[in-house]
């Protein structure tokens, strides 16, 4: 059975459509992915050796060598379109997710589709997708081990937009109904609101992220 974070992340992969996942370590999301019948077949990706040889054991053991390969890139580096239609980054920080992102020009592809669950910075991730033509199309967040998790999936549209700075920090997650959701966005209003205080204390500023606290504040008023 699939972790409830990994189960968050499938159901964001379009029926009948290829996938890659990108930094797999243990393959278990590709392997679900096709045995449910949701993919007919999936590249596992990873740029460490170790993680793929678990990979490549996990796929052996469920017997999907036909219709699962595994591939050793960073990144999207050794990928090619033809690799996948929809693309899933999930357990890294955002951060690296927008390194790997940067570097690859054939994301902007209109037919594939990019899921990602990072685990720090999702702010750095809704900025490269905005500022870069591609539109978020919906969030989702969930608890696993009691821990609170949040994933979102884009395609690209080639429009740029510029939305209000809070976007960043709560994505489309405003619109989601789940408690999850409401909890992940209070903490991070709290723990935005925090390193703000801090900062202004201690005589500095940052303009954005007062703003954006601001507005996050308000629309939790709401
Ligand atoms: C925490 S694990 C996440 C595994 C799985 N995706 C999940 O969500 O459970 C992160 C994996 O990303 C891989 N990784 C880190 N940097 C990477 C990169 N630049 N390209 C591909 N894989 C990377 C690591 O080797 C590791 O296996």
């Amino acid at each position: 059975m699939l972790r409830k974070r990994l189960e968050m992340v499938s159901k964001m992969v379009r029926e009948g459509v290829r996938a890659a996942d990108i930094g797999t370590d243990h393959a278990y999301l590709p392997i679900f992915l096709v045995e449910k019948g949701i993919c007919p077949s999936a590249v596992a990706a990873d740029v460490v050796p170790g993680p793929l040889k678990n990979a490549q054991k996990n796929i052996a053991l469920h017997r999907l060598e036909d219709k699962i390969s595994t591939r050793l890139s960073d990144g999207l580096d050794d990928l090619t379109p033809d690799d996948g239609d929809d693309f899933i980054f999930a357990g890294m920080g955002g951060t690296l997710i927008v390194e790997l992102l940067e570097r690859t020009d054939w994301i902007r592809d209109g037919s594939k589709r990019f899921i990602f669950q990072p685990m720090s910075h999702g702010e750095d991730v809704r900025r490269f997708l905005c500022e870069n033509g591609f539109e978020i199309i919906c969030e989702d967040a969930c608890r696993d081990s009691g821990r609170i998790y949040i994933a979102l999936c884009a395609e690209y549209t080639g429009r740029v937009t510029k939305p209000p700075v809070s976007f960043y920090y709560t994505g489309k997650l405003t619109q989601c109904e789940k408690d999850e959701a409401g909890i992940y966005l209070s903490r991070q209003t709290e723990r935005l609101k925090k390193a703000i205080d801090a900062l202004e204390k201690s005589g500095g500023s940052d303009p954005e992220l007062r703003l954006a606290v601001d507005q996050m504040m308000k629309i939790q008023s709401l």
